[in-house]
């Protein structure tokens, strides 16, 4: 499924200040896995907040087609699974519409079975390198039996009689690539084991070990992480409480920090320390952000973030931080624009292969609409005005890409000039119902 339909051209212009309480639809990481998990595992799951964006839908109709039954009942998702080592093989190409996560985690856990699958998706997806996933999977004894090009969707797998489990360097900072391993290695006998160099989000080595796994994570001084999961091990079905996805409350954060006199609640939002990063880095330039109510929730931190306009300073962010804030490089670019001074961002080679070239994107977005800014190999600088004189009147191209669309209306919000985004309907992956809860806050989208 693409977000269907035509192109949905949305503006947003300055408004009143923003004020209430904000609560942004869940996880989209965790919504993918609870129904990936939940649908191999032996008995029934059931999901509070799920994230109900296509991307996650997608992965859903997926894990159906491979057997497992997953419906809605009332405000919870239940899921009956198959039980590990049981997928049956799917009737037709899977589409992955938009989503990486779903394409890529589906590949490691469908790819290991001994039958065709062949995965598909969207023109952003089709155009994102998959060999990433491919390599580890060849390593284990997966066929690829139809590729596009080196490494590009329509791709079909197929797995051997039985897989060889493998010790795996994740050779780039990608949850997705360790995720893929591990859950090959979930239909793997022996154990599998993934090494990054530095942490990215933990949420799959997580779950798994919530559903029964035995899976375990040694950290050495220098930050390597040593992820070792023994396979075809039993998964038992788990209730899941998906809290709000930082990823996506990073929007009205960045729009309550830079629209004068403002001030919002974010509640129950997930403060993995893999995902935290922006909330870090937009600290360290001034913004006021408490963070309250802390607490523990299956297995994860979180907590009601508070936050009120701020006078932002631009800052050196420091490129190890680039994985724990990975998704929010466009919007933190957008809260620069409006700081006082030089914002640099460095390590940023991973943005060039996202849902769009996010590194060429936001630098044309900044540009158009009046922000001065530089692009580097992997780096970007943007020069603020926290006045955001002359800053707007310029339309933004989105190439299939939700956070561009996101990133660039909460830029609107505060400039001179309304901003437009050439098509705002793919916001539909991860963030339904974004403008109208901008606008009930106070944006002016539309
Ligand atoms: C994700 C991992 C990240 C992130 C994506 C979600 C995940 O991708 O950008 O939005 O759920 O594992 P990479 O692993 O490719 O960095």
């Amino acid at each position: 499924m693409s977000h269907s339909g035509d192109p949905k051209p949305l503006s947003s212009k300055s408004g009143e200040p923003l004020t209430g309480v904000c609560r942004v639809p869940g996880d989209k990481s965790i919504s993918h896995r609870s129904l990936m998990f939940g649908g191999l595992a032996y008995g029934e799951s059931r999901v509070r907040g799920l994230l109900e964006g296509e991307d996650v839908l997608n992965t859903a109709k997926a894990m159906q087609a491979v057997g497992a039954n997953i419906r809605k009942e009332g405000d919870e998702w239940v899921i009956w699974g198959t039980g590990n080592g049981l997928l049956l093989e799917p009737e037709a190409p899977f589409d992955f519409g938009n989503s990486g996560t779903g394409c890529r985690l589906c590949m490691g856990l469908f790819g290991a079975y001994d039958f065709p699958t062949t995965y598909t998706g969207d023109a952003s997806l089709s155009s994102r390198p998959m060999g990433r996933i491919l390599n580890p999977l060849k390593e284990m004894g997966v066929q690829v039996l139809a590729e596009e090009g080196e490494g590009r969707l329509p791709i079909t797998l197929r797995g051997p009689w039985q897989t060889a489990p493998i010790e795996y360097r994740v050779p780039m900072a990608s949850a997705q690539v360790k995720s893929a391993v591990l859950l090959a290695g979930l239909n793997t006998p022996g154990i599998t084991t993934v090494i990054e160099p530095h942490l990215t989000r933990d949420h799959t080595e997580k779950m798994l070990q919530g559903f029964g796994a035995e899976l375990e994570v040694e950290t050495s001084t220098n930050g390597e992480r040593r992820i070792s999961l023994v396979g075809q091990g039993k998964l038992t079905g788990q209730d899941v409480t998906v809290p709000a996805d930082p990823s996506s409350a990073a929007f009205p954060l960045v729009a309550a920090l830079i629209v004068p006199d403002s001030e919002i609640t974010l509640p129950d939002v997930l403060l993995n320390e893999a995902r935290t990063g922006l909330i870090t880095t937009l600290q360290e330039m001034g913004g006021d952000i408490e963070i309250t109510n802390v607490r523990i929730s299956g297995g994860e931190e979180i907590g009601d973030l508070m936050v009120k306009s701020s006078e932002l300073k631009g800052i050196t962010v420091p490129a190890e931080r680039a994985p724990s804030m990975i998704d929010e490089y466009p919007v933190l670019s957008v809260a620069a624009a409006f700081a006082d001074g030089e914002t640099q961002m460095d390590g940023l080679h991973e943005l060039r292969v996202k849902e769009s070239d996010r590194l060429a994107a936001v630098a044309r977005g900044l540009e158009v609409n009046g922000v001065d800014c530089t692009e580097g190999k992997e780096s970007l600088t943007v020069r603020g005005r926290p006045d955001g004189k002359g800053f707007g009147g310029g339309t933004v191209t989105t190439h299939l890409d939700h956070r561009i669309a996101m990133s660039f209306l909460v830029m609107g919000m505060v400039s001179e000039k309304p901003v437009a985004v050439d098509d705002g309907s793919v916001m539909e992956t991860s963030f339904p119902g974004f403008v109208e809860l901008m606008n009930e806050l106070g944006g002016e989208i539309g």
